[in-house]
Order: C-alpha cells, then structure tokens, then sequence
C-alpha cells in the first residue's frame, strides 16, 4: 500500500476506534444513571444536576422533590392545553377514579401490594388540573408540528405513544432513540424488542397496553433529556395518563420514575415499590436498555413485574 493510502487508512481506523470508545464511555456513563451513581461522572454536567445529586444524597429516606421541575409544571400543563377547560383538581377526580389495588382482581394467593406515598407532601403532579373532556386525539393535536423546546430541531417524527388507549397497564419510557424518530412510535429498537418480549412474558401483547415516553423527540446522541425539555413536554404524557386512566403505570428506568415521582432519587432506592399517582398505582423498574447492557437485572425487573401481574391478575405466558 502507498504511504498515502496507508495514512489515510490508519486516519479512518482511527476515527473508527475514538467513536467506539465514546459509546463504550456513553455506556457506562448511562449505566452509572441507571444505577442512580450520577454524581461520581456528573462533573461535567450543568450544576444544578450535580445540585440534585447532592441534594437526594442526604435525604436517603424520603422521596426528594426536584423543585425546579415542580415549579415549572403549573404553567407548563396549562400552556399545554390551551382554551381546554380544567375538570377540577386532579385530587378530586383522582380518588373518584382511585381504583383500590386489592385482592378483589387479584388472584387470591397474590401478595398484596403495598402502597406508598410518592411524597412527603401532595405532589404537584396530584394537584394539577385535569383537562375536561381530553382525549389522545386531542393531545396530539395541541402538541402540532411542536417547536417548543430544542429537541425539535434534531427530529424526524414526533414520537406519541402506541397502543390501547384504554389500556390498563402503561409503560413510560425516556425518549425515542434513533429507531423510534424514522419510525415515530415508541419503543420499536433492540430495548423495544426486550420490552415487548417482557410485555408478552405477562402474559400481555403489546397492542394491550400503552407505551409513551417522557419526551417526545429524540434527545441529540441519545442523551438524557435535559430539565427544559421534560418541563415542557410532560405535561402531555400526563395528559395522556389522565385520558387513558391506567390502573398501574410501570415507569422504565430513571428519567421516567424521577420525572412522574418528581424526585432526584436513584431509581435503585425506590424500583418495585408502589405509589399512587393521580389514581393509578405506579411502579418504576430498571430500563430494557439497562438490561441490554446488563442482563443480571432481569431478575430483578421480571420480580417488579411479577407485582404488576399480581394487581392486574395477569398469568404470565404458557411457554
Ligand atoms: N428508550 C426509551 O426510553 N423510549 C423509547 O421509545 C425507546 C428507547
């Protein structure tokens, strides 16, 4: 080969092994999110993440609010809906709807579920408004060709949500990953594929429950989505909650559970326990793109689901 050529191959190679490398770094850096050990990489994320980190490090007992997200769901769920009517606080409404968890649908030799506060105080997601008269279509028409935060300018679809709109049983994932901005439904990569085996090992097909995540568009290089964009685009997955009305939300991995439950926790402290949200009993497990990097948690997210089935008296698959 010609010195040139030559130089010009090991330049490629090169390049080849540095993108290698940053995604073996993205990995661990993600696995270390889901584990909730952010603060040992978090130097070099904004400040107030780190401020977080800290802040839920020494509240080790309770679930510890993210106030910055909390102050910024108000506005945002009203901007989210607008010239739609509230139907009254979401408390009201939700204890109407509080369907019990107990052994009445369940079979009888499943374990109670045991139900906890998500918070000390009523969460500011309990207390926001119901849109009256919402509907999916609805949501999704407010939502438009959406430019409100900078996630748009990366996407190719708007990513919704998928599946039965009465359905009892929601899970709520990040965000859309590559696969799911070309195809704009949630969910439809290798983690979709583990989570629809996991949704057909509850003895469920995919089209019975409904599948949505925190944000919308995909977050450039499949990072975290950042704190702007959950504020500005949960509302809509909590619209979507109200309308559907599952029985149990099952969150999938950190962004999901911290978001819902409004708390800076890793989801390591609180997955596979239960608490109400907005009448639904919800639960947070690990993230199927965690179990793709580190198969042993299966275990421990098929015993999460295994309480799921229990609430909902699903018999998991006949294989
Ligand atoms: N991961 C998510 O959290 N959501 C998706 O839709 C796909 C991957």
């Amino acid at each position: 080969m010609d010195p040139a050529k030559r130089q010009s191959v090991g330049a490629r190679n090169e390049v080849r092994d540095d993108a290698r490398l940053q995604e073996q770094v993205k990995d661990w850096l993600r696995y270390g999110e889901d584990l909730g050990l952010g603060p040992y990489y978090r130097d070099r994320a904004p400040l107030h993440r780190i401020a977080e980190a800290s802040a839920a490090a020494v509240e080790p007992q309770s679930i510890a609010t993210s106030s910055a997200i909390s102050a910024a769901l108000p506005n945002a769920m009203a901007a989210a809906a607008p010239g739609r009517k509230p139907a009254g606080p979401a408390s009201t409404a939700a204890s109407a709807a509080q369907k019990s968890v107990t052994a009445a649908k369940a079979p009888p030799a499943a374990p109670a579920a045991t139900i906890l506060p998500a918070a000390a105080a009523p969460s500011l997601f309990e207390s926001l408004d119901r849109i009256a008269d919402d509907t999916l279509p609805r949501i999704r028409e407010d939502i438009g060709d959406c430019t409100r935060c900078k996630l748009h300018k990366g996407r190719t679809n708007i990513v919704f949500g998928v599946g039965n709109a009465k359905a009892e049983l929601v899970f709520v994932g990040e965000g859309p990953g590559h696969d799911e901005d070309l195809k704009g439904e949630p969910f439809v990569g290798r983690a979709g594929k583990l989570l629809t085996q996991m949704i057909e090992a509850m003895g469920l097909q995919r089209e019975d429950v409904y599948i949505a995540n925190v944000v919308k568009c995909r977050p450039p290089e499949n990072r975290l989505p950042e704190k702007d964009e959950i504020a500005t685009c949960s509302p809509y997955l909590l619209r979507q909650l109200d309308v559907i009305g599952p029985k149990v939300i099952c969150c999938l991995g950190s962004c999901a559970s911290q978001t819902l439950l409004q708390t800076t926790q890793g989801i390591s402290k609180f997955r596979g326990e239960w608490f109400d949200f907005r009448g639904a009993k919800l639960i947070a497990t690990y993230h199927p793109a965690y179990l793709l990097r580190n198969p042993p948690a299966k275990s421990e997210v098929w015993k999460d689901l295994q309480k799921v089935m229990a609430v909902l008296g699903l018999q998991p698959r006949k294989r």
